[in-house]
């Protein structure tokens, strides 16, 4: 399978993160991930759809928008204005089926995520009908956690799901503490769209860091 690397810019310089889009894009970056945050699914806030419609011309990759927020029905009109490509949503702050339908309808890519404690099988009837399914290894809000273990094991019973019902190629994403050791272990697994923030955006050659966690 294709792996594919989603620098998250909750790491990057957030006085020039155009400029910050545009550097990833040039350094071989897959997908852009953008992690938005409400102070309420999660404590801190970063940043909205205002901020995700700036940075749409500074890159022509896909922007794959995470959504920690409560109540993201509510938000989902403004990101499909805002130009994004693929919008994941919380299994802990919605029901799944009833926000594809929402997300489908306005032509853009769906997709489902669990935080660290809930189980792995809340994402099995999305995977039906998923673009792509994440699975968090940290518990969201803030980058450069250390990546949870057990994770591994959800990665394999997703992609081993995935294979059982005919859809062996679905993208499964990772999100959170994924470094260039623990990477081999994260794909090893099943997954193929690796999020990572701190590692990137920490690293003096940003470009030989994608190539190397793409492995
Ligand atoms: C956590 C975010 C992640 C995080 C990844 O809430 O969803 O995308 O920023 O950052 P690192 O790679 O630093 O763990
Ligand atoms: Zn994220």
């Amino acid at each position: 399978m294709k792996i594919k690397i989603a620098p998250s810019i909750l790491a990057s310089d957030f006085s020039k993160v155009g400029e910050e889009v545009g550097r990833l894009e040039k350094s071989g970056a897959d997908l852009i991930h953008c992690d938005v945050m409400d102070g309420n699914f999660v404590p801190p806030i970063t940043f909205g759809a205002q901020m995700v419609k700036a940075l749409r011309p500074h890159t022509k990759l896909p922007l794959d928008c995470h959504l920690m927020v409560l109540h993201p029905e509510t938000h989902i009109e403004d990101f499909a204005k805002a130009g994004v490509d693929i919008i994941t949503v919380h299994a802990e702050a919605c029901n799944i089926a009833e926000l594809f339908k929402q997300i489908e309808g306005y032509g853009i890519k769906k997709s489902a995520v669990v935080n660290p404690e809930t189980d792995v099988e809340k994402l099995f009837p999305a995977a039906e009908t998923a673009d792509m399914l994440l699975l968090m290894s940290v518990h969201p809000g803030w980058g450069g956690q250390k990546f949870i273990p057990e994770t591994l094991q959800k990665i394999e019973k997703l992609r081993n799901y995935c294979v059982k019902i005919g859809r062996p190629d679905l993208d499964i994403e990772v999100d959170g503490g994924v470094t260039e050791t623990n990477v081999k272990d994260v794909i090893a697994a099943g997954a193929n769209v690796i999020v990572a923030g701190s590692t990137v955006f920490q690293a003096p050659d940003m470009a030989a860091m994608i190539k190397r966690l793409r492995g």
